[in-house]
């Protein structure tokens, strides 16, 4: 087994990573089960951007339901547009997604963006076959086909619903509340991180596209004319950029700038920009490599119906040829979200924040109090008309009530009217503020992704004493166990004493594991295979010498030191 993608699925079904879920009855594509090793490394990489992108930056998260009403989806444009292109075999049934066809085996490197039209021609033109009968595509339709899961909410017929495709929806729709409780102050961000759903036509092995899946969503929303990002923390940060430009060029280059590079120079949106550094500080941290990692913008075809600006971050998954996947999406989503709730639910103001100015505002209003007693008589069935058509005039043009009569047209007749029976009048009104429908900033992640992503990077083989090894170059902050601790055997106090220095080091608030089967070398393995930073191993030594000592083991060096008991949690908190 030589492929990169084939060795991680192959230690992750053996480890307890990921694997097929189901797999008793066969199995369903898109599926996959987290094994306990798997699940605790998902727990703490969930954990970390909660503390990177809620705790830390000053957020809220909240937790909504899975399952929502169609009109959610009606409103939010997922009905409608959320779909993918397939093209069905006409001999054999499979089903295949067409961009992704036209990718597979053509120069395009962005087929999303075309239409099914298009798409039609180029499978015509480059004499495209199905992938699993081989049979010729040329001439076959090519339809859209909307990805969200829809379910029925309660008994008998009950009302359409939809698993979520984003959480994102999760949060918007909450935003009558959630701004009442952030007491109509902006900006505010709300977090929310779990499970989306999504009838992927043709799901990627692994985790890296299936059919249910869970994101990590970031909403901020925020006033367009006043909000401005702190970038102080994130300056610095360099990012290495892959913009529209550069990707229509044949030979288009990285471009290297900092966050602040970036926003002076205005090559990503300011609060886009600040994201891509929160999130470029992050990844480091857990883990990601930065050699095989990017940020990309999109072109337009390819930007979803809300988006405005928006850049992808990218890990290269590929083994030797490159193989760039999408761990997460920044987008400037303006006010679409809120406006398009605002007009569905008919709660006008509830999807919008009042906005106090500092001091309040004169400004001038014209009205219109039109003397019915004049126009009935003088006009009778076409009154209202007349009075519509002034009301528009007064819109259009309020000096034209300046003079003596106004002339207004219907169906191609003029009409001349009194101004003074039109009632206009101008007025000085104090405002104290208005309503504003904010607008969105949204980092959204993509967590099966990045742990698939964590755990390729991770991925090393080396020889150790002539043997070949495997191990998971995990970052400590997310791997699953950080400290194993082994007896030499489970005997004359070894294990009793190996037990002790575990527990001790659980109330430390380390995540241990306690193994004292199969020799030494196996059981150091076993650790490095799920990325275990350090193992300690208690001896005879130990139980002889005073103070107490135990042998300490790093996982990728393998290194091995004696450190007193009496200092471990010191030397493995430094290490961590
Ligand atoms: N609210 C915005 C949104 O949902 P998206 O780009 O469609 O944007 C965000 O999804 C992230 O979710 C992606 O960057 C990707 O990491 C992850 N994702 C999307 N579809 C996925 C799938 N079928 N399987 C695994 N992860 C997926």
């Amino acid at each position: 087994m030589d492929n990169l993608s084939e060795k991680v699925a192959e230690l992750s079904k053996r480890r307890g990573f990921f694997f097929q879920s189901s797999e008793a009855y066969g199995g369903v594509a898109g599926f996959q089960t987290y094994g306990p090793e798997g699940a605790e490394l998902k727990r703490k990489l969930e954990n970390s951007w909660r503390e990177n992108f809620s705790r830390k930056l000053g957020h809220r998260e909240i937790d909504a339901p899975t399952v929502m009403p169609e009109p959610v989806f009606e409103a939010s444009g997922h009905l409608d547009g959320f779909d993918d292109m397939i093209v069905e075999c006409p001999e054999c049934g499979e089903s295949i997604r067409a961009d992704h066809l036209v990718e597979d085996n053509t120069d395009i490197d962005e087929a999303e963006g075309h239409s099914t039209e298009q798409i039609e021609v180029l499978i015509e033109e480059h004499d495209l076959f199905c992938t699993r009968c081989g049979n010729s595509l040329a001439g076959v339709e090519v339809e859209d086909f909307n990805l969200m899961f829809e379910t029925s909410i309660g008994p008998g017929s009950g009302d359409t619903g939809y698993l979520r495709p984003e959480t994102a929806q999760g949060i918007f729709v909450e935003f009558p509340r959630l701004k009442e409780y952030m007491r109509n102050q902006l900006p505010f961000g709300i977090t929310q991180i779990g499970k989306a759903y999504r009838n992927e036509i043709s799901p990627r092995k692994g985790l890296v596209r299936t059919r249910e899946f869970t994101q990590a969503e970031l909403e901020h929303f925020i006033d367009p004319d006043e909000d401005k990002p702190d970038i102080r923390d994130v300056r610095d940060v360099e990012l290495k950029l892959y913009p529209v430009e550069e990707q229509q060029k044949t030979d288009g280059e990285y471009i290297y700038a900092t966050v602040e590079e970036a926003v002076e120079e205005g090559l990503v949106h300011e609060w886009v920009a600040y994201y891509l550094g929160v999130a470029k500080k992050w990844y480091e941290s857990i883990g990601i490599d930065m050699d095989r990692f990017r940020f990309r913008q999109h072109n337009e075809g390819e930007r979803a119906h809300y988006a405005t600006d928006c850049w992808d971050a990218e890990s290269d998954i590929g083994d030797e040829d490159e193989d760039w996947l999408e761990i997460a999406g920044f987008a400037y989503r303006g006010c679409y979200d809120l406006t398009k709730h605002k007009e569905y639910s008919g709660d006008e103001k509830d999807f919008q924040i009042f906005k106090e100015y500092d001091e309040p505002k004169v400004t001038e209003q014209t009205e219109l109090n039109p003397d019915m007693g004049y126009f009935g008589p003088e006009f009778g069935d076409q009154a209202q008309e007349v009075v519509e058509e002034l009301e528009e005039l007064k819109e259009r043009e309020p000096e034209a009530f300046e003079a003596d009569k106004v002339m207004i047209e219907i169906d191609g007749d003029n009409y001349m009217i009194p101004s003074e029976k039109a009632g206009f009048e101008k007025k000085e009104v104090k405002k104290s503020g208005e309503h504003i429908v904010p607008h969105v900033v949204e980092p959204s992640f993509g967590v099966d992704r990045t742990v698939y992503t964590v755990l390729v990077h991770g991925f090393a083989e080396d020889k150790v004493d002539g043997e070949d090894r495997t191990l998971m170059q995990l970052s400590p902050e997310i791997a699953p166990t950080q400290v194993a601790v082994f007896p030499l055997m489970d005997k004359e106090g070894l294990g009793e004493k190996a037990r002790e220095i575990a527990s001790n080091l659980r109330e430390k608030g380390f995540s241990v594991k306690y193994d004292d089967t199969g020799n030494i070398g196996k059981r150091y393995r076993r650790q490095d295979e799920v990325g275990t930073p350090i193992c300690v191993t208690v001896d005879y030594e130990t139980l002889e010498e005073d103070p107490e000592t135990v042998t300490l083991r790093d996982r990728d060096s393998t290194m091995q030191k004696r450190v007193k008991i009496s200092e471990l949690e010191e030397e493995i908190s430094s290490r961590l």
